[in-house]
């Protein structure tokens, strides 16, 4: 028999890849020009060409005993000083290659962070609407998730005061995930110092160390020249999680990086037990070519003008048709209210083949995720579909 714990996650990963399978069972009934498919957070903009000409270039003209070989588990160590340096020039903070580990994704950084500062019964706090793979994260280390409920009032913003509620000596780390996937929310520098704040005083009260970590997988996405505050500014106790998957839309090379500030209580400490985490936790070191061609690839990004046009034509579309929907300021996802019970219209929208994810699965019900990552072209075709799904509920205007 399987382990307690892979018995439940098996559970719940079933209702995922029922998700995937209506979608495949849709397209061959319907054909796949009528079903609009809003349900996953894969990217559909090309990686960057120079990605294409560096993974030819490295690959044409690198030993290949030497680009295929194992390497420092933190990754390159020149590979980690050019992030550091990038990040220095943009956020002007003031890194090394000591402060970096390469890592598989930002779901392979957070998962070594976890292993590295978790014991068994450690909380883990987390703002709703949140990212539902955080709860596997944190269980995977006998850590217990506790989410704040979401501030529908404040848009979305995390509420700083009821971080101050939910804070308990127990308490290790809190994961902070701007812009916000499923929201789409830019969480403001106003509201990362308020939080910064609590936490603050919170270490002082209870003389414990309270990890701020900083998933950016949307960090590049943000629309209207809307900024993202670099959260190691504003918190000592920063560590941060960074992938390539939405910026350069490579999601199957699994790529990214930690980023261990050198003024985080036990830095060294952490830095040395990450390194370790990587290599036992099975990952090893993140993909060896990948690392070399991101390191060529640090001033690129996919074409965010692509997702701001798609951006504007489904907000437009679906306000017109009588949803109240979160503008979107970052990501690739609009958060839309729901008339009634989330689980109910997601199930109502298929019959217009219209697949989108329902809000309890982000601990936020009332609400669904439109993922808009998606061609222009079946944005603009679903719309008559999201208008016939809006009259069925009366609310079209
Ligand atoms: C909020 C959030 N964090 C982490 C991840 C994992 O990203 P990666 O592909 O880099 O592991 C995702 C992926 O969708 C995400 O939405």
């Amino acid at each position: 028999m399987i382990s307690e714990k892979m018995i439940r996650m098996t559970e719940n990963g079933s209702a995922i890849r029922a998700m995937f399978e209506e979608g495949a069972r849709m397209a061959a009934k319907f054909g796949r020009e009528n079903v609009y498919d809003f349900s996953l957070g894969n990217p559909n903009i090309p990686a960057p060409e120079k990605v294409r000409q560096e993974i030819v270039r490295i690959a044409a003209e690198t030993d290949p005993m030497e680009l295929h070989g194992y390497m420092a588990n933190a990754g390159y160590p020149e590979v980690r000083a050019r992030v550091a340096a990038s990040l220095n020039r943009r956020f002007g903070t003031a890194f090394s290659e000591d402060n970096i580990i390469m890592t598989v994704g930002a779901a392979g950084g957070l998962n070594v962070l976890l292993k590295t500062l978790l014991n068994p019964g450690d909380e883990v706090l987390v703002f709703a609407p949140y990212f539902l793979e955080y709860g596997n994260y944190v269980s995977n280390f006998d850590g217990v998730l506790k989410a704040i409920p979401a501030n529908i009032e404040g848009n979305f913003q995390p509420d700083a005061e009821a971080l101050r509620a939910a804070v308990t000596a127990k308490t290790k780390a809190l994961i902070l995930n701007n812009p916000n996937n499923p929201t789409g929310v830019i969480y403001t520098a106003e509201t990362v110092k308020a939080i910064a704040a609590v936490l603050e005083e919170k270490q002082k009260e209870l003389g414990t160390s309270i990890y701020l970590i900083s998933d950016e997988p949307y960090r590049e996405l943000a629309y209207d020249g809307k900024e993202v505050p670099y959260l190691t500014k504003y918190y000592r106790n920063t560590l941060v999680g960074y992938s390539w998957s939405k910026s350069l839309s490579l999601p199957g090379e699994r790529i990214g990086y930690a980023v261990i500030p050198s003024e985080c209580d036990d830095a060294r400490l952490i830095f040395d037990a990450a390194v370790i985490a990587n290599r036992i936790l099975g990952f090893v070191n993140a993909p060896s070519l990948q690392q070399r061609v991101v390191a060529e690839c640090l001033e690129e990004s996919a074409d965010v003008a692509a997702y701001d046009r798609n951006r504007k034509a489904l907000y437009e579309g679906l306000t017109e048709a009588g949803f109240e929907c979160v503008y979107p300021d970052g990501a690739f996802y609009m958060w839309v209210k729901t008339p009634g019970d989330d689980r109910e219209f997601s199930e109502n929208a298929k019959k217009y083949n219209i697949l989108v994810v329902p809000g309890t699965s982000f601990a936020c019900p009332g609400y669904v995720r439109v993922a808009y990552c998606v061609s222009l072209d079946m944005i603009i075709r679903s719309l008559p579909a999201f208008r016939r799904l809006a009259a069925d509920y009366g609310l079209s205007k």
